[in-house]
């Protein structure tokens, strides 16, 4: 595991994207394995503008980790509507090469099978982006999630729920589940970079590459991934 630590948000942004366009000046039809939340906004910015100066993104396959149940594409909170918003319509990635699992169709658990099928037949995934929660779960895949877990339904943690109620309304609006790549699936990637910005990310940094590699702390398993870098800023590293 490849450690990183940068003085702040806009260094963090920086070192992904790097990693992303090199992604892709090696392979122009990588897998990219794409995470939402507030810690990818500056990437998605800095990709914005690699596209402004000839990076190409026509080729590209991409996969959402996680989606939440009930949200569809309208819905501003949604992370297909996050993920046009901040990169899919700003770069020439093909609409139809965009993946993210549909958390408005009656039955559920086929999408997650159908989810899970299409990463397989696209290839897998080269390249996967992470963000962390504050309780060390990576995509939604909370504390407890069992290492062998492929894309399902999951039930948000409530200290989760309370995490992204920044995002909402209220408290009472954010979904009590998503749709979630496994922990299996994101370690099937061929490379994955983790990033975390920020002090209420510090103790989940630690957990995840210090602390015993543990369903406790979903991140730890990327202790056993071959090629996993972590990119984060000296709040989120205090503790390393
Ligand atoms: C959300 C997402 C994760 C994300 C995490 C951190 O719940 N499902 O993929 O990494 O929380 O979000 P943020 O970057 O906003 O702190």
């Amino acid at each position: 595991m490849n450690v990183i630590i940068v003085s702040n948000y806009e260094s963090m942004s920086e070192e992904v994207a790097k990693i992303v366009t090199g992604q892709i000046a090696n392979k122009p039809n990588s897998v990219l394995g794409l995470a939402t939340g507030g810690s990818p906004v500056g990437v998605y910015k800095l990709l914005q503008e690699s596209y402004s100066r000839g990076v190409d993104f026509s080729q590209l396959t991409t996969f959402n980790l996680d989606e939440y149940v009930g949200l569809g594409e309208d819905h501003p909170q949604s992370y297909r509507h996050y993920m046009e918003e901040h990169l899919f319509s700003k770069v020439n990635v093909k609409k139809e090469n965009t993946h993210i699992p549909n958390g408005v169709v009656q039955d559920l658990q086929a999408e997650c099978y159908r989810y899970e099928e299409l990463i397989k037949r696209a290839g897998g995934i080269d390249l996967q982006l992470l963000g962390i929660g504050t309780n060390g779960h990576i995509g939604f895949n909370e504390p407890g999630t069992e290492f062998g877990s492929t894309t399902q339904v999951v039930d948000l943690a409530q200290s989760t729920i309370k995490d992204n109620a920044r995002y909402f309304a209220s408290l009472d609006e954010v979904p009590t589940q998503a749709l979630s790549m496994g922990i299996k699936s994101i370690m099937q990637a061929r490379n994955i970079v983790l990033m975390a910005n920020g002090g209420s990310k510090a103790h989940a940094i630690f957990a995840a590459v210090k602390g015993p590699v543990t369903p406790d702390v979903p991140a730890s398993v990327l202790q056993l991934h071959p090629s996993v870098t972590f990119v984060v800023d000296q709040a989120a590293g205090s503790k390393l």
